[in-house]
This record gives C-alpha cells, sequence and structure tokens, in this order.
C-alpha cells in the first residue's frame, strides 16, 4: 500500500482577481476519502481556460479557500468504500472534477478513466477535458456530418486543436481563425482547409468567398464576447452556433429574434453536462483514445509548467501566447 503523507503542496485562491490571487502552498491538507472516492496522485495537471473564470470570479467558486484545476492524470494511490468502477490501487488514470491543483485529489471513481496500456499517460493527460469537449461538441452539439463546412474560432489552441483534428476526421471542411502566423501553420496542419488570421484579414468576407456565399453550418465558438456577432453573421441558414467558452469575455445577453433571420439555432454548452454519467465517461473516453491511437490525433502538449509558477502558466493561457495543452508538474 502507498504511503500517503498528511500534508501536500497545492494552490489555492482566497478571493477573486488576478493571477495575484493565486497561492502556492505547501502544507495543504490531504482530504479524506468519502464512500464510492478514490485518492489520485497527480503526475499531470491539466490548465483549463475555466481555471482563469473561477480566478477572476467570472463563475462564482462554491467557498473560499478553493482549490482551482478541473482534470488530472496519475496513480490510484488509495481506496474509498462503495462502487469503485473496477479501480484499484496502482491504476493509471485520468480524470475530470473538482480541486485538480494539488499533489492529491479524492475523486468519485466515476469520474476516472483507467488509461489504456497502449496510451502514454502524458498524452492522456494532454487529452481529457479539452479532447472530450470538441468530441461532444461535434458530437452532440451540432452532429457534424462529412462535407459540413464549419467555423472553429481559436483554431489553435487548445481545444481549437482537437476540433480542427476531429473534424478532419469525420471529413468536413473546417475554417479556422487565428491571430498570428504560427497558429495559422498549426491550425493549417492539425488539419484546417483554411485558416484566417483575423488580425489582418476579414473573416465575413473571406468565410463568404469560401462557402460560395452560404455561410457555414456550424461555428464553434470558445471566444465569446468578442467575436459572436461574426458567429451568427456567418452562420447559413439553419445553421448551429455554438457558444462554447468566455475567452474574450462573457456573451452579453442575447435577444431571442435575432435568431430569426436565419433559423439559427443557439448553444451554450458544456462539457460536464455531456459528460455526466459513468456510461458517457467510458463511452466517451473510449472514443477519444480510439481517435488518438488509430487516427493519429496529436495531442500537442505547448508546455509543461511547474505548479508553483501556475501563475505563468494562466497568465500565458489568457495572454494568448500558446497553442494546445499546458499542464502542471505538481512535484515541482
Ligand atoms: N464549454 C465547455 O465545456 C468548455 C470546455 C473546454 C474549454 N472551453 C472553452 O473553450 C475556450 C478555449 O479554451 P482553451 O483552454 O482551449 O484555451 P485556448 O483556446 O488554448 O486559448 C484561448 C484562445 O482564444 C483566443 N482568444 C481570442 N480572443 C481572446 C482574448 N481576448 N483573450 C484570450 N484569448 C483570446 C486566442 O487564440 P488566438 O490568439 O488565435 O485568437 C487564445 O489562444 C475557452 O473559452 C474555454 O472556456 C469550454
Amino acid at each position: 500500500m502507498a504511503t500517503v503523507p498528511s500534508t501536500q503542496k497545492g494552490v489555492i485562491i482566497e478571493k477573486t482577481g488576478g493571477t495575484e490571487v493565486l497561492q502556492y502552498k505547501t502544507d495543504l491538507p490531504v482530504a479524506a476519502l468519502a464512500e464510492g472516492e478514490i485518492l489520485v496522485k497527480n503526475d499531470y495537471i491539466g490548465v483549463n481556460f475555466i481555471d482563469t473564470y473561477f480566478r477572476s470570479g467570472l463563475y462564482p467558486a462554491s467557498h473560499f479557500p478553493y482549490i482551482l484545476g478541473r482534470e488530472a492524470e496519475g496513480t490510484v494511490v488509495k481506496t474509498g468504500g462503495g462502487e469503485l468502477h473496477g479501480l484499484k490501487e496502482g491504476d493509471k488514470v485520468v480524470w475530470m472534477g473538482d480541486g485538480a491543483y494539488t499533489q492529491y485529489t479524492a475523486v468519485p471513481a466515476f469520474k476516472a478513466i483507467k488509461i489504456p496500456s497502449s496510451l502514454p499517460p502524458k498524452i492522456a493527460a494532454a487529452s481529457l477535458l479539452q479532447g472530450l469537449t470538441a468530441l461532444t461538441l461535434v458530437r452532440e452539439a451540432h452532429p457534424v456530418q462529412k462535407g459540413d463546412w464549419v467555423l472553429v474560432h481559436a483554431a489553435a489552441g487548445g481545444t481549437g486543436l482537437w476540433l480542427v483534428q476531429l473534424l478532419k476526421a469525420i471529413g468536413a471542411h473546417t475554417i479556422g481563425t487565428a491571430s498570428t502566423q504560427e497558429k495559422v501553420d498549426l491550425a493549417l496542419k492539425a488539419g484546417a482547409e483554411h485558416v484566417i488570421n483575423y488580425t489582418h484579414e476579414d473573416v465575413r468576407q473571406r468565410v463568404a468567398e469560401l462557402t460560395s456565399g452560404q455561410g457555414v453550418i456550424a461555428v464553434f465558438d470558445g471566444v465569446g464576447k468578442s467575436t459572436f456577432d461574426l458567429s451568427l453573421d456567418v452562420l447559413a441558414r439553419k445553421g448551429s452556433l455554438v457558444s462554447f467558452g468566455n475567452a474574450s469575455g462573457a456573451v452579453p445577453p442575447v435577444t431571442i429574434g435575432r435568431l430569426t433571420a436565419k433559423n439559427a439555432k443557439l448553444l451554450r454548452p458544456t462539457v460536464a453536462n455531456y459528460v455526466a454519467t459513468r456510461e458517457e465517461y467510458e463511452a466517451y473516453s473510449k472514443e477519444l483514445f480510439a481517435f488518438i491511437e488509430k487516427d493519429g490525433l496529436d495531442a500537442r502538449i505547448h508546455g509543461v509548467y511547474p505548479l508553483s509558477e501556475v501563475a505563468r502558466a494562466q497568465g500565458d493561457l489568457e495572454g494568448r501566447k500558446t497553442s494546445g495543452k499546458l499542464l502542471l508538474d505538481p512535484e515541482k
């Protein structure tokens, strides 16, 4: 049986604000296990934009001090009683849930997935939350068909690169947007047919040219406030605007009548409501891992940051300096 310390390293916030509110601690208590939980010693912690929303206060933390972080990869070191879905000590798992910015997290077993032995754990670590987000968006938010024209904003971002690769595998025609030539090249390499550098190209005009004036049948928009109007404008008749994030800020209230011009569908989904039951965790992670292993989808890792430098990691993500997945090493 693994020896588990009583205290650990981790990052908390006691109030909301900029990256200065992130506090790196070396003496946080290791949580006791409840029924149906496993204790995971995290190897890699995923950084996601949602972590910055809880830090800034855009999304409300349920209590303070609050431990940020929504996903990690690691080893099961202890198990509670109850239904553990076949997980046992020593298993390598990825999980989604709360309180990931720590060395050890008590995780409901139904939210943890055993990593196939054929998949390197670091790749699984870089894949779960953003990969499942992209997969559920193209399966459920707007079920994309072969031959569909779609637009992906921030196509070289963490979630954007998953979307572009999955859309390529499905056989869609993907138009991406990005802010630098380096990002344009990355998104093209990942499978986008066209990538518009919105800093000096007119996105509306380019989408009209590329789609013979029809527009795209779906827009996957994780940028939010600054792109919402644009996304609605480039949509085809009967298209879906899938607004799934707020990288530029929250979308202000929308007048429902604006959808009439195109009989547009507007969705504001979260992966947590597509992947909520054990069955959904198992089915979607199996499909994601199969895409990675059989279709060669690339979990592009932007960088592994020491947990003690979490402020730099979040600053780089918010500052548009990254492409792909940011991971944290809880030992450093
Ligand atoms: N609904 C869900 O369940 C779910 C799950 C995962 C992620 N998300 C959302 O998906 C979006 C992307 O998340 P991610 O973690 O993969 O991040 P990311 O795409 O790697 O980074 C955000 C990107 O957004 C673009 N951007 C445009 N305007 C921006 C601004 N004002 N500030 C910062 N970035 C801006 C930047 O790309 P360019 O430089 O190319 O413009 C930037 O690199 C976020 O909104 C996140 O909340 C939602």
